[in-house]
């Protein structure tokens, strides 16, 4: 496995790649892998002739300091793990490399899908994940990025991305790798207690007590159920529940036949931030 930390080794590297027309395979992470990275990875694998993981924790897209700062960072054991996959390439930039002087965000324009959930918590983050995810395609020129499932929006605004900057990239969405009692894998998860951990099952058991309901009660019906649930699991504080349309992100109050919708929640144990979601379609 080969570890590049600047950018133009990895250029020069990948230059005889691109000039036998071999299909490049991206995953971006910051780190703290586990499972749901590593099927990524492994879809990314089987998909391409050669495969690069970055890992890089995005400084712009944390709107907190302390998320930023406790944010896991495993850099030894990710490697090993990569490593153990066969992964071919891993991208490691520091945070000047990527962003030279100027440790700072564009403003893009995701025709609204930004203002929805996540972006009204989550003040500017997608500017930064936009950025971050911008630097490195350019970089990589992948054929095909992968993204996890349960970050839906950030995937809808990746492909927003590309679409308006026409970037030569194929966005694939990968289905959510989940524990044992529902709990979608995620890199804050480790910042759990047992208990907690334990408790967070509320999150994914709700979403599919929501996909039941949407077939026979009002959604306004629904939304009071999730909220009282809530109220009564005391290790977890709701955020939002929403349901969405898939394209748009934005919210609805009826579903109609001929669209594609999902619920989405964003919940909290103490400061460890979760978020899931679940297709009410499939
Ligand atoms: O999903 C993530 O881990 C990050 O938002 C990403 C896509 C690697 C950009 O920093």
């Amino acid at each position: 496995m080969k570890v590049f930390k600047t950018k133009k080794e990895l250029k020069t590297y990948f230059e005889e790649f691109r000039s036998e027309n071999s299909k490049i395979g991206f995953v971006p992470t910051m780190g703290a892998l586990h499972k749901g990275h590593l099927s990524l990875l492994e879809k990314s694998i089987e998909n391409n002739d050669i495969t690069i993981a970055s890992i890089f924790v995005n400084p712009t897209q944390f709107n907190k300091k302390e998320d930023l700062e406790n944010y896991p960072r495993t850099l030894e054991s990710d490697l090993s793990l990569l490593e153990s996959i066969s992964c071919d390439v891993v991208f490691i930039p520091s945070v000047n490399e990527i962003y030279t002087n100027t440790v700072s965000s564009v403003h893009f324009n995701f025709d609204g899908l930004e203002t929805q959930m996540e972006g009204k918590y989550r003040e500017g983050h997608f500017n930064g994940v936009g950025t971050i995810v911008k630097k490195l395609f350019e970089i990589i020129l992948p054929t095909n990025a992968y993204f996890g499932e349960k970050d839906f929006q950030q995937l809808q605004i990746i492909r927003k991305m590309v679409e308006k900057t026409a970037l030569d990239v194929t966005v694939v969405c990968c289905a959510t790798h989940r524990e044992a009692n529902g709990l979608a894998m995620s890199s804050r998860n480790a910042r759990l207690t047992t208990e907690e951990k334990e408790a967070a099952t509320i999150i994914y058991q709700t979403l599919h007590e929501v996909k039941k309901k949407t077939e026979h009660l009002p959604l306004a019906d629904i939304n009071k159920w999730v909220i009282d649930k809530f109220n009564h699991e005391p290790l977890f504080t709701l955020e939002y529940f929403t349901i969405a349309e898939e394209e748009t992100l934005k919210s609805i109050t009826k579903i109609s036949p001929k669209k594609n919708y999902r619920a989405f929640i964003a919940a909290y144990a103490r400061e460890v931030r979760l978020i899931d979601t679940i297709s009410l379609n499939s």
